[in-house]
């Protein structure tokens, strides 16, 4: 997907949902997906782990490819994998519509972002939680995404970090000063109530994977994330 004129992304007061399949119940995933689609949700999260980068292992290109053929909604990639840059044209081709980075795992941000855009997707880049917030501030004008951790990468259902607002906070101020096109997105903890928080601190795009997918009735789980960032 080719970046849209200034302002057509990002835009001001739109909260993107964006349940992590990471969650889902994977024995019948086609069906966890198409109910949250039908629920409105916005992109679909794709966690990919390598074992190295995070101690897990989730899945690579193949699933992703068929997660495509699965849904419309666009498939917003999280890369927790060394040298992801290996693998851009893999994922670009299974049909990832974003692509995201870890600072840690490349000498070049601003570089890795242009190779992602280079490719026709849109280019996030993120940071673990321990990593300096900075890291992440220098490189919003070149991003699609800015993607805050607000947990320690590698796992679902971990509590949202205490820290996290203040590190929103900073790079809310970042965009918003340098009058970027970037989303704001937030990964790990995130239910009604610390959606809520994220939000205020500058969020716009909640990443849940626990609080949909593990409650017994994921679309009205949705509905509720989406309620409470409404009342916001
Ligand atoms: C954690 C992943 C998250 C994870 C979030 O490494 O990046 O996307 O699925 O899960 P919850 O919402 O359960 O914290
Ligand atoms: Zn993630």
């Amino acid at each position: 997907m080719a970046a849209d004129a200034k302002g057509a992304w990002a835009r001001p007061g739109l909260r993107r949902i964006c349940p992590s399949i990471l969650s889902a119940d994977f024995a019948k995933l086609e069906e966890e997906i198409e109910r949250v689609e039908r629920a409105g949700a916005d992109f679909l999260h794709v966690d990919i782990m390598d074992g190295q980068f995070v101690p897990n292992i989730t899945f690579g290109p193949i699933l992703v490819d068929a997660m495509r053929r699965m849904t419309r909604l666009p498939l917003d990639v999280h890369l927790m994998i060394l040298e992801p840059l290996r693998f851009l044209d893999a994922f670009a081709k299974a049909g990832a519509d974003h692509l995201i980075v870890h600072t840690e795992t490349v000498t070049d941000a601003r570089e890795a972002a242009r190779a992602i855009r280079a490719r026709g997707l849109r280019a996030g880049v993120t940071v673990k939680p321990g990593t300096p917030i900075e890291r992440l501030v220098e490189v919003v004008p070149h991003v699609d995404l800015a993607l805050v951790m607000t947990v320690e990468p590698g796992k679902g259902g971990q509590a949202f970090l205490e820290g996290s607002p203040e590190r929103i906070a900073r790079v809310r101020a970042a965009i918003d000063e340098g009058g970027c096109d970037c989303l704001l997105e937030v990964d790990g903890g995130i239910a009604p109530d610390t959606a809520v928080t994220a939000a205020r601190a500058g969020a716009d795009t909640f990443v849940a994977g626990h609080s949909i997918f593990r409650d017994p009735d994921p679309p009205a789980a949705l509905r509720r994330l989406r309620e409470a960032l409404d009342r916001e």
